[in-house]
């Protein structure tokens, strides 16, 4: 029997960063992504610097993000109001004096290797995190890929502190007991080795290719940004996992995975592009098998039981972390 969701002690959105598109994405136009009931809007000006301001005008509440940007302003498409960069409004075709109603939310926002993000509060709470030790330039993203889940946000985050599922889900068997720590207080990290024990195509290839043991190495920040490692004898690869919340249900996955660069102009130009496709294609594979297995979950906490102990202590870091702020009027 469901339990009534409307107990979970989660909020419909974390207080965190979001994958707003592709860098490339916001040279075409305005971008707009609707978060728990919240549109959020993204345009490059003129200057270059990608913004991100609340979606509906402050007017009548039109779409911005189906309007057009001007030198620096995004213009609203009903009534043509332009806002500025740090969602003032600048200018009213029809009148002259600008109310002081006639404003948008403004957001941090971050370019990070190619894609755009921005935090869902007026003031970020923590910096945009990438790879320890490493620097985007370092790393060559592929194609960004989609999932969606029929759970809700919170227990896309959890699935990689769920360390039983690893051997029902992903035939990978755990080598020892999981490292858990907290790098800041809004991240939660786990760090395993597992052996890679499937008898599928794609783990016989794994084995042969990239080596029969992995160490996974999962950074989760407020639930919405997922860092992913997998560290193989001879390979590793990179994942970013971008939690979109659609509703009380349903997560949008939008996973963008990296390779190290190499070093030769050959391998940047012709190696690096297809090893990163194929680290897209075994980590696409590897997620796509937690789907149907966490379609419909919901959080009941008196059901977890000694061996889900590190799942439970994400939990109970979740709820700290992801409070709900104080209601803003976007
Ligand atoms: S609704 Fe945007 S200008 Fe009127
Ligand atoms: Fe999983």
């Amino acid at each position: 029997m469901i339990s009534d969701r409307s107990q979970s002690p989660f909020p419909s959105v974390p207080a965190s960063w979001f994958h707003l598109c592709g860098s490339e994405a916001l040279n075409r136009g305005p971008v707009s992504i609707e978060l728990g009931g919240r549109t959020f809007v993204g345009y490059r000006p003129q200057s270059g610097r990608a913004v991100v301001l609340s979606g509906r005008c402050s007017h009548l509440g039109a779409q911005l993000g189906n309007g057009a940007v001007c030198g620096e302003r995004l213009v609203c498409p009903l009534h043509g109001w332009e806002y500025g960069p740090d969602g003032g409004c600048e200018k009213i075709p029809a009148a002259d004096v600008i109310p002081d109603f006639a404003r948008q939310n403004s957001y941090p926002t971050e370019e990070r290797g190619g894609h755009v993000f921005f935090f869902n509060r007026r003031q970020a709470r923590f910096a945009l995190p990438f790879f320890k030790g490493l620097t985007p330039d370092q790393l060559l993203p592929a194609k960004p890929f989609e999932l969606i889940a029929d759970a809700p946000w919170y227990f896309v985050g959890a699935n990689g502190f769920d360390v039983q599922h690893f051997r029902m889900a992903h035939d990978r068997t755990l080598l020892g007991p999981p490292e858990v720590s907290s790098p800041s207080p809004f991240a939660r990290r786990v760090v395993a080795t597992f052996a890679v024990t499937g008898h599928s195509f794609q783990d016989r290839l794994t084995r042969r290719l990239a080596g029969p043991h992995v160490t996974m190495d999962v950074t989760v920040w407020c639930g919405s940004l997922i860092l992913v490692r997998a560290e193989f004898q001879r390979t590793t690869s990179y994942g970013i996992f971008n939690v979109l919340p659609i509703d009380a249900h349903r997560t949008l996955g939008r996973v963008i995975v990296w390779v190290k660069r190499s070093n030769s102009v050959l391998g940047r130009g012709l190696f690096d592009p297809l090893n990163a496709a194929i680290h897209r294609f075994f980590i696409q594979t590897f997620l796509r098998s937690d789907l149907p297995r966490i379609a419909g979950l919901h959080y009941q906490p008196e059901h977890l039981i000694d061996a889900d102990g590190i799942l439970s202590d994400y939990f109970d870091w979740l709820e700290k972390v992801s409070e709900p702020l104080p209601t803003e009027n976007t």
